[in-house]
């Protein structure tokens, strides 16, 4: 079968079942090619939380659909290939998150979204790459004590841009953390009239040699703006698509050939035909579990 029988029929069953298609920045170009929208993490999880349709098919990771099975709960969410998860987001669980709370029942738990719905639902807020520092500066300004996990970096981060000081999760998302500052000298040595953009789950001395730090939307969004002509991308590949969509004359040069998330890209097209085919793939949370992980979503999406 051809990619364009392909999405004729995903287009036929998409009116005949009225399903939207999601998809996140780092999904596959055919994929991000046939979604009614691509998005960063809020993006996609406010297009969940608000959309009419009876069928969700979310191209991304696991946690991502969750999320919207959690916002929209009267949906049929599917994940087209349900072995895609994030590694992240397996660094902690709702064990362990626990355990920290009994021992520190004062401190104000914010969840990375990058996280399962039982970490989620144990959590006080959570937040996205878009809004972390919105967030964080709005419960320090109420002078309250801080997890901010499973996101090391993006803690870190924000300690050091705002001066915080908070407790940190030891997790981190692989393919961001294994950038390193030889990486961005080298590539800044041979490409000298561009700008560094990077995501903050890059580790800190990365993220200060960059001339941007932002969520996936944010960094095509600063591509897209800025008067630049070529730009050092930190962060997975598949965001390169969308910036080279809205900016065709413009460079676009990845920081690192192993800048690919290997769950991400699980999902193919021949995944999302055989899913919104046979609407198999169902994401189901516990309503115990959904009520409270949506209050801790609903408090995200109140403040962004
Ligand atoms: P965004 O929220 O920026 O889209 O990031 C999601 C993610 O998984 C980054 O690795
Ligand atoms: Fe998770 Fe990293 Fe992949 Fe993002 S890039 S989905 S944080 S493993």
């Amino acid at each position: 079968m051809t990619k364009e029988e392909m999405y004729n029929d995903i287009r036929r069953w998409k009116k005949e079942k009225n399903a939207v298609i999601l998809a996140h920045y780092y999904q596959n170009d055919d994929i991000q090619e046939i979604a009614d929208y691509v998005g960063d993490s809020l993006a996609l999880a406010q297009t969940a939380a608000k959309t009419n349709a009876d069928i969700i098919v979310f191209c991304g990771v696991h946690f991502m659909a969750e999320t919207a099975k959690i916002l929209s709960p009267e949906k049929k969410v599917l994940l087209p290939n349900l072995n895609a998860g994030c590694i992240m987001a397996d660094m902690i669980n709702a064990e362990r998150l626990k355990a920290y709370k009994e021992k520190n029942p004062d401190t104000i738990v914010m969840v990375y979204v990058n996280s399962t719905a039982e970490v989620k639902a144990l959590s006080d807020i959570c937040v996205t790459s878009s809004n972390a520092l919105k967030i964080i500066d709005h419960y320090a300004n109420l002078g309250r004590k801080m997890l901010y996990c499973p996101d090391q970096n993006l803690g870190k981060y924000a300690m050091d841009l705002k001066g915080y000081n908070f407790d940190v999760w030891p997790g981190f998302c692989r393919i961001h953390h294994n950038l390193d500052t030889t990486m961005v000298e080298r590539m800044k040595k041979a490409h000298p009239n561009a700008l560094f953009v990077a995501h903050p789950e890059c580790q800190l001395p990365v993220l200060k040699m960059a001339d941007y730090v932002g969520s996936t939307k944010q960094l095509i969004e600063y591509v897209t703006a800025s008067d630049a002509k070529e730009f050092i991308v930190g962060t997975e590949q598949g965001v390169l698509y969308e910036m080279k969509k809205r900016n065709p004359n413009k460079t676009f040069i990845p920081l690192s050939k192993t800048l690919i998330c290997g769950q991400m890209k699980m999902t193919t097209l021949k995944h999302l035909y055989e899913c919104l085919k046979e609407e198999k793939n169902e994401i189901i949370v516990d309503e115990d579990t959904r009520i409270k992980a949506k209050n801790c979503l609903d408090k995200m999406l109140e403040l962004s």
